[in-house]
């Protein structure tokens, strides 16, 4: 026998029950973002490779080393899976021209790929939920994201997810600073790791994000880039800070949140977690101011952020307040010559007003499938046998209170139906 095929490594399946906590959040996710006036915008997977080295960053991990990128043999195009969203929305904004009567508030939700080394909680297909507020420049949009975030965590009954906030300042600003660096950094070449060493002149504001125990105290000491901030950059971290504090919301200023795309300017925020281990930012982004003209466009502000649904659902799993898998209303069961023809009937008039119906199908003694329709879940069966057929009759059954089982003709079935189901949640909302 051939073996079976599996999904590739760091690609999940993602079963039932699991799925239906998915549709679940998405539901949820969908009102939470209506409710911030955001609008669903849908990109594809594929994009031409040169999208993302412009937009990311050349430099970058994800350019550098995590693409799936291939060549389109019929054409010899260059195409990515795309590894994040911004650079494909900024893409169709500018495509459609979108922001030719003023600022635009949307988001798209869907698998990225990343060849990163899957771990918990890091996967090379992922699927994020992407916000993006374009040609909106004050510090006002920034907090209102950074606060949408702290409502969703709400809605969903999260707790133990900390802000921390930055601001990357300028790309003036960031040169001056970014030259200090360096020379701070070469001093202390042979301290460095490989990583380190290779990145000082491509990428040194990476450097003081690395987890290496042993470079800590060197990237503690070094020049910090709040210090090379000038007035107009303050002024815009201290209006995001302004609103935050008149929300109440806690945040911690993390000097060096860098963040992993090149496209960032002043404020940059994550969302953390202890409870994941190593993999905690459950949501990540920041302003980028110049990635619309870097791409081609007018030059036109911009910020926003993604969350990670992985990451989010792991966190729902222990401790959120997401629905229990629905359960269909009824479960039609069915045995003897011209009973499906029967229950095929019951079932497509119960749909007819609404009601969700598994019907039975595979055969077997009516005890067995009685077993199947109790695991379903559903308040009610409908029972046709032979005797039901001859007279046109179904018999209901109340599956989850002791009441015996009546009958109807099978015109009336769907009032019945109705009156029992949804009348008892009327008599129960009148106590
Ligand atoms: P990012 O920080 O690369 O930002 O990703 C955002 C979030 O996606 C992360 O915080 C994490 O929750 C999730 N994520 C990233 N990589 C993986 C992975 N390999 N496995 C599971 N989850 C992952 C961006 O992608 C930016 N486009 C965010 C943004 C939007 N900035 C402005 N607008």
């Amino acid at each position: 026998m051939s073996q079976t095929l599996q999904a590739i490594r760091g690609m999940n399946d993602i079963l039932p029950p699991e799925a239906e906590r998915w549709e679940a959040f998405e539901e949820l996710v969908r009102d939470w973002l209506f409710s911030y006036g955001y609008r669903p915008i849908r990109m594809p997977l594929v994009e031409p490779t040169p999208l993302f080295a412009r937009a990311i960053g050349a430099v970058t991990d994800i350019v550098e080393k995590e693409m799936y990128s291939f060549t389109d043999a019929l054409n010899g195009e260059a195409l990515t899976l795309r590894p994040e969203g911004t650079a494909s929305c900024v893409r169709a904004v500018l495509q459609h021209n979108l922001l030719y009567d003023g600022p635009k508030r949307l988001w798209y939700m869907g698998p990225m790929f990343r060849h990163e080394r899957p771990q918990k909680g890091r996967y090379r297909q992922f699927h994020q939920v992407g916000v993006e507020a374009l040609g909106l420049a004050g510090p006002d949009i920034d907090a209102e994201q950074i606060l949408m975030c702290a409502r969703l965590w709400d809605d969903l009954g999260l707790h133990g997810i900390t802000l921390e906030i930055n601001s990357l300042g300028q790309p003036e600003e960031r040169a001056r600073h970014r030259a200090d660096l360096i020379g701070y950094l070469e001093k202390h070449f042979d301290a460095l790791d490989d990583d380190g060493k290779r990145r000082l002149h491509t990428n040194p504001l990476r450097i003081l994000d690395t987890k290496n125990p042993a470079m800590q105290a060197l990237v503690e000491a070094a020049p910090k880039l709040i210090d090379y901030l000038g007035e107009d950059s303050l002024k815009h971290f201290e209006g995001v800070q302004q609103l935050l504090k008149d929300a109440g919301l806690p945040y911690r200023i993390n000097p060096r949140l860098v963040r992993g795309l090149d496209y960032y300017n002043l404020t940059v925020f994550e969302w953390v977690t202890d409870r994941l281990g190593a993999q905690g930012t459950v949501c990540a982004g920041g302003r980028y101011d110049g990635l619309i003209e870097q791409l081609g466009g007018k030059r036109a502000p911009a910020c926003g952020f993604a969350l990670g649904i992985e990451r989010l659902m792991a966190l729902l799993e222990a401790e959120g307040e997401l629905p229990a898998s629905p359960a269909p209303d009824v479960y039609v069961v069915h045995q003897g010559e011209g009973a499906v023809r029967l229950a095929f009937r019951a079932a497509e008039a119960l749909r007819d007003v609404g009601c969700a119906v598994l019907t039975h199908m595979g055969g077997g003694s009516f005890k067995s499938q009685m077993k199947r329709a109790d695991a379903s879940g559903a308040q009610l069966a409908v029972l046709i046998g032979e005797d039901e057929v001859q007279k046109n009759e179904v018999s209901l059954k109340p599956l989850r209170v002791a009441i015996e089982q009546w009958r109807v003709p099978i015109a009336n079935l769907a009032e019945a139906v109705s009156d029992w189901l949804y009348g008892r949640d009327e008599a129960v909302n009148e106590d």
